[in-house]
């Protein structure tokens, strides 16, 4: 959360930091500021989305060649111009941004008000940001030095990026928990909280790793540790076009990657999949196939989105390939002192790969001898760096905040690794490996078959956008789609939803149910389908508005619905990763029926990098 920008070169700061924030904007929206090194340091601030920022500062002078900037996730202190950042020093002569937290600084904040410091803001980074000045004015070190010193003190997550008044032309950046890349380019230096921001200025990246200080001036990049030893920076290739974090003609990036899918299903399974030899090919998975195969249970962490793929996979690997698996909301995972003996297999699932929760959950488990594989659509993000193994499910950049497209490849890279791992196990008939293999690869049509239904699922949102609460019905491999319908339409209509398993209903929701409420059913042809139209029995006898996600054909359940969205014949292992589109499409029209802002809706974040 919170997105950080920086540049150090012989070009225009000001555009560049600007537009890198629009570009991580997804990280958070609640304010936004710029400083800027122009004979002195200048520090603009404001509440509210970049655009706002940008307003406020039109007129000033902004030439500058250095410079860093932020947009706001609010973790302390509410969302308003003084807690923005980047925050000033006592004495002006630092300036800083943060994304994190900085879980000591009640402490910290003490022992600088006893010494007479005031505080402008009620933030953690103005706590740290003094912290660092008072080491820098009583030890009469270098900013490096007071840096070091300093964060050895902290507990907590940080990125921070620093200009000093009186080193104009570098800026110092360090990092724990929170993700940094620094873009090279010749003569100048670019930083971003992904690389999103450098992309059309260079290609050669270097990601930032936990303990690491940054020493960055316009033609020099110098990486250390906490112990002041040297490192070397590893340049990578960065393999990401500016295209692809464009809205290519799409009122919002939402509908831009709904509408992806076909594509980026077939882009996760092109070279993995090779349905007429019968062989799914995963290195990352293959090192350790003789583990998963031996391992007595999986334990699937995630969060948001990422967790409701993580419980589809439950009951695909338990049917495929006979291993217990549990699925853990890491947040709670990661406190209960779980039980984790060595040779467990943990598949820690992230579109974004910096989940904090997600990230200390696996970096616990490997302590305790887990294998990590992780399930990941950053590459080279914190998760991906810290798995021993695992597979990427190369969707391309997510930049709605409510994900879509990432969940269907994470679906689709889950279904490769069971069938991988059940094939070896023998746990899986060879016809119905082959049959799944065949159901994998046609995917991306049916997906493009599905989404040809947007008008029509436009005119049922139309219908039922004003509904209070909605309630959504799946069982089996669709009760997690039930969730994720849910989930959508709550993210970005505000409308409350809520997902349970279709029979339990009965013990519990059916007693909302009148006239007012939409209930949306998925109810896909599979081994329970008469059991899921029963229910649907039970809803229409009690005037609930039933809505049903249906196979083709399916008249029977057509009857019984006063809408349906419709979903070619799959096998009902695959099914969710097509049954959860017309429910992408549902939450996305309402949302922008009520004339919401869908990419970014209010309070969320993309990448939730604090606890
Ligand atoms: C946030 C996002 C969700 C996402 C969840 C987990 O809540 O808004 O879309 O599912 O984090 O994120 P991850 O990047 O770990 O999948």
């Amino acid at each position: 959360m919170c997105g950080i920008v920086g540049y150090t070169g012989p070009r225009e700061a000001y555009p560049i930091i600007v537009k890198g924030l629009k570009r991580l904007e997804y990280r958070g929206y609640d304010s936004a500021g710029v400083a800027l090194q122009n004979g002195g340091l200048h520090v603009y601030k404001k509440k509210g989305k970049v655009a706002d920022l940008e307003d406020s500062i039109a007129g000033k002078n902004v030439h500058a060649h250095v410079g860093i900037g932020h947009t706001r996730w609010a973790t302390h202190g509410e969302p308003n111009d003084r807690n923005a950042h980047p925050h000033q020093s006592a004495s002006g002569r630092l300036a800083m941004i943060h994304n994190g937290i900085i879980e000591n600084y009640a402490q910290l904040k003490s022992e600088l008000v006893k010494k007479g410091y005031e505080f402008k803001s009620d933030t953690d980074t103005e706590v740290l940001l003094n912290f660092i000045e008072e080491i820098l004015v009583k030890n009469d070190c270098s900013l490096e030095e007071a840096i070091r010193i300093a964060l050895k003190r902290v507990v907590g997550a940080y990125v921070i990026l620093l200009l000093d008044a009186e080193n104009p032309d570098t800026i110092i950046a360090a990092r724990k928990g929170s993700p940094l890349v620094i873009g090279v380019g010749k003569g100048e230096h670019f930083l971003g909280s992904d690389a999103s921001p450098m992309l059309e200025y260079t290609k050669e990246v270097v990601y930032v790793n936990d303990y690491e200080l940054a020493i960055i001036k316009p033609d020099e990049l110098i990486l250390k540790n906490l112990g002041n030893e040297k490192l070397t920076p590893y340049v990578q290739k960065l393999d990401l076009e500016l295209a692809s974090i464009e809205k290519g003609g799409y009122e919002h990036f939402m509908l831009k990657e709904i509408f992806e899918q076909p594509q980026t299903i077939n882009d996760c399974l092109r070279g993995r999949l090779d349905a007429v030899a019968g062989t799914i090919t995963m290195s990352g998975i293959q090192q350790y196939a003789e583990q998963i195969m031996q391992t007595n249970r999986i334990i699937m962490v995630a969060c948001g989105t990422s967790w409701h793929a993580g419980l589809v996979a439950e009951y695909i690997f338990e049917e495929l390939c006979r291993i217990n698996v549990e699925v853990e909301y890491a947040s709670e995972f990661r406190y209960r002192n779980p039980v984790i003996n060595p040779g467990d297999v943990i598949i820690a699932i992230s579109q974004s790969g910096e989940t904090a929760d997600t990230l200390v959950a696996i970096e616990t488990a490997k302590e305790k001898g887990a294998i990590i594989l992780g399930v990941v659509n950053v590459v080279g993000s914190s998760i991906a760096r810290t798995s021993h193994g695992g597979a990427y499910t190369h969707a391309g950049p997510e930049i709605g905040v409510a994900s879509t497209k990432a969940f269907t490849a994470q679906l689709s890279v889950l279904t490769m690794i069971a069938l991988k791992v059940g094939y070896m196990k023998g746990t899986i008939p060879q016809q119905r490996y082959l049959r799944l293999l065949n159901e994998l690869n046609e995917l991306p049509e049916k997906a493009a078959w599905v989404l040809q239904q947007h008008e029509k699922i436009k005119a049922i949102a139309e219908k039922y956008k004003d509904a209070r609460d909605f309630l959504y019905l799946g069982r089996g491999y669709n009760f997690a789609v039930a969730l994720e319908g849910a989930l959508k339409l709550k993210e970005i209509s505000y409308i409350h939803a809520e997902g349970y398993p279709a029979a339990e209903m009965k013990h519990g929701p059916i007693a909302l149910v009148d006239e007012n409420l939409p209930v949306v059913f998925i109810a896909t042809k599979d081994p329970y389908h008469e059991k899921v139209v029963s229910n649907m029995q039970e809803i229409r006898a009690r005037k609930g508005q039933v809505i049903s996600v249906i196979t083709e054909g399916d008249e029977h359940s057509a009857s019984l619905s006063l809408d349906v969205m419709i979903i070619p014949e799959a096998d009902e292992i695959v099914a969710p990763i097509l049954s959860v589109i017309p429910l992408q499409l549902l939450a996305y029209y309402i949302g922008v029926s009520k004339g919401l802002d869908v990419d970014k809706p209010r309070n969320l974040a993309k990448s939730v990098t604090v606890e």
